[in-house]
């Protein structure tokens, strides 16, 4: 299956509702270990890219996903900003001038993405954030477009591999962000950026789930 950028208006209508729906669960998780403001922040971000839907299904990918990446990094704030901002901008240079994009070329531009998140927050797996999301959903991408496994398991695994991640930070010591000022007392919450990055990964999921029954 190949993508343009006329699916961008789907994924961020899905995006945004999940974490509407999902909002005060977040903001109860942020509220433990963060300061409260990851889901506001988030929300900010998405509200301002509702409204250049039209105007970012006529570009090609290269220049959308630089515009959703300057949105964010210009209206969301907080650390989650900028990190965000730095996996859009830099999947929009990775993509290069393709017009349509294919799994293949979305497992590629994602490693890139999730490559420069790394660098920008200076951390890795394991560190209780959102990479414990990112990192395993690329790799797991990777080897399923790798193995050649039907898009409805490829599709699968990701949102698999997106919640077993998010899982994965409860019992994690948080050594980035605010949550690494409480040292062993992180222990035992799900880290919110983990959370929001699993819920969009898998409404994400959930769009291109739809398209590939038409
Ligand atoms: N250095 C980092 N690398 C990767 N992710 C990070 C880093 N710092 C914070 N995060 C992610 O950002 C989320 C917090 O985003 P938020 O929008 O609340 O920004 P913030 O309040 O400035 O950040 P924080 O509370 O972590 O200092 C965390 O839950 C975590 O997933
Ligand atoms: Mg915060």
């Amino acid at each position: 299956m190949q993508f343009t950028s006329e699916i961008l208006p789907d994924l961020i209508m899905a995006v945004a509702e999940t974490i509407e729906q999902n909002a005060e669960e977040v903001t109860v998780l942020d509220q433990a270990i963060g300061d409260g403001d990851h889901v506001t922040n988030l929300q900010r971000g998405l509200n301002a890219l509702i409204p250049l839907n039209a105007e970012l299904a006529q570009l090609e990918w290269a220049q959308a996903l630089q515009k959703i990446g300057m949105t964010l990094l210009s209206t969301m704030g907080g650390a989650s900003g900028s990190l965000f901002g730095t996996l859009f901008i830099s999947m929009s240079k990775a993509v290069n001038d393709r017009v349509e994009i294919n799994s293949n070329d979305v497992s590629e531009i994602l490693i890139q993405g999730v490559e420069a998140v790394k660098k920008r927050g200076k951390s890795d797996a394991g560190e209780k954030t959102m990479l414990d999301v990112l990192i395993p959903v690329s790799e797991s991408m990777k080897q399923g477009v790798e193995a050649a496994i039907t898009l409805p398991d490829l599709l699968e695994n990701i949102c698999q591999t997106a919640v077993e991640g998010m899982e994965s930070t409860r019992n994690m010591l948080a050594t980035k962000g605010r949550a690494s000022y409480l040292e062993e007392k992180s222990i035992g919450h799900i880290d919110a950026g983990a959370r929001t990055s699993q819920l969009m990964i898998c409404a994400i999921v959930g769009v291109f789930k739809d398209q590939a029954k038409d």
